[in-house]
């Protein structure tokens, strides 16, 4: 009798949270909503709203729920709640933190504004974490807890005013293969081994950081690599290469390195190296590269002939301006390899 008693119990607490599992998430979506002031595009968050269901939310309110199949809130997006007039200034809502089964949180353009709760950084089933385009300032969240999400795969907290240096930590995260922190506030050097995977982008892109590049990612086969508008110095040489980097963008920085022996594989179908220091001259593989089509070595040191035939076609002038002594098609012809003048008869 008391067996089954217990038995009875067990199965009513097991069906009675089956039942009223595609509300377990209400509550956190009501106190987001209240750490929020109560925004007019969270108008159709109301208690006994069906969450769950993606067509009941219309435009123009932006922010998105999709759900686990058992009613738990798996995906998360919050844009442009108040309108673009309403001036507002509340933190960023840490109820989020008790979504404890989402995989995807993207939050942009809204004004949310101090610093990124670290309890984020405890959602263990995140594979995306975007938060961009916001007023949010202080660090970038360090991922060393116990609980970290080890299936992460994409961080962008791009376009906020993050500051202070890039979390060392980001190398725990075993999955980790897309890191955009680009327009930021960041400063101090690019730590070493942050991504694991195969082809992995790392977007750094207006900040402050200095320093030089880790001589480690030499070995990564980077889809992109962008540390464009910074303080970084120095050699870069060695993201170049036969399999190597496919997008690599160095400019707007101090780097300073000779040109004349970097192989342009082909893989690498944009590069832009404008306005830094780089000298020596322009390899032929340049123009052999197959997939060579975004260029931009303006604004360097770069002398000498530009080699000639292959893909050079595709390039005009603007990819090589403003260097030291370049010469040849596209630009003015190199005057000491100019013909003589005819004989006068
Ligand atoms: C979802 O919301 C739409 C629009 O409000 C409604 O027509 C539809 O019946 C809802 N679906 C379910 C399964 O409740
Ligand atoms: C990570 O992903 C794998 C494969 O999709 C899944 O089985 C596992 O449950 C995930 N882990 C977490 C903590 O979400
Ligand atoms: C971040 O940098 C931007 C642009 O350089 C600057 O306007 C802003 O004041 C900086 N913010 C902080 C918090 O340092
Ligand atoms: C970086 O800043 C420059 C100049 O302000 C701007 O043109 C460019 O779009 C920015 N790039 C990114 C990726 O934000
Ligand atoms: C190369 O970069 C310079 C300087 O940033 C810019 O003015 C020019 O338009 C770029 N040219 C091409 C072909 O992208
Ligand atoms: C860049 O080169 C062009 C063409 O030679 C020239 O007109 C321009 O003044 C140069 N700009 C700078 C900033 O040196």
């Amino acid at each position: 009798m008391y067996t089954s008693s217990i038995f009875f119990l067990v199965l009513l607490l097991c069906c009675t949270s089956l039942v009223f599992s595609s509300r377990y998430d209400e509550n956190t979506l009501l106190e987001i909503k209240q750490q929020l002031g109560y925004p007019y595009g969270l108008g159709w968050w109301v208690k006994g709203f069906d969450y769950c269901n993606e067509s009941a939310n219309v435009a123009p309110e932006y922010s998105q729920i999709t759900c686990t199949s058992t009613g738990r809130v798996e995906s998360l997006v919050l844009h442009d709640l108040n309108g673009r007039a309403v001036a507002r200034y509340p933190p960023f809502p840490d109820g989020i933190c008790g979504l404890t089964y989402l995989v995807a949180l993207d939050v942009y353009e809204i004004n949310v504004f101090g610093s990124i709760p670290s309890c984020i950084t405890k959602l263990s089933h995140l594979v995306r974490l975007g938060i961009t385009k916001t007023y949010l300032s202080g660090p970038v969240p360090g991922f060393s807890g116990q609980t970290k999400p080890t299936n992460l795969t994409n961080i962008d907290l791009s376009g906020n005013q993050l500051s202070g240096t890039i979390p060392p930590s980001l190398f725990t995260l075993p999955k980790l293969d897309t890191l955009n922190l680009a327009s930021n506030n960041l400063t101090g050097t690019i730590p070493p081994g942050i991504l694991h995977t195969k082809n992995p982008a790392l977007l750094l892109t207006n900040n402050s950081l200095s320093g030089e590049l880790p001589k480690s990612y030499g070995s990564v086969e980077f889809s992109r690599i962008d540390v464009g508008g910074n303080q970084l110095g120095g050699d870069a040489s060695f993201l170049f290469g036969k399999q190597k980097a496919q997008y690599i963008v160095l400019a707007n920085n101090n780097f300073e390195f000779d040109l004349s022996y970097i192989e342009f594989s082909d893989n690498i179908y944009g590069v832009d190296l404008s306005h830094n220091k780089i000298y020596g001259k322009v390899p032929d593989s340049f123009a052999t590269a197959q997939n060579l089509w975004y260029p931009n070595l303006s604004f360097n040191r770069l002398c000498g002939e530009l080699p000639k035939g292959g893909n050079m076609w595709r390039f005009g002038p603007a990819v090589f301006a403003n260097n030291s002594c370049l010469c040849g098609p596209p630009l003015p012809p190199c005057s000491n390899w100019a013909p003589a003048p005819a004989p006068e008869s």
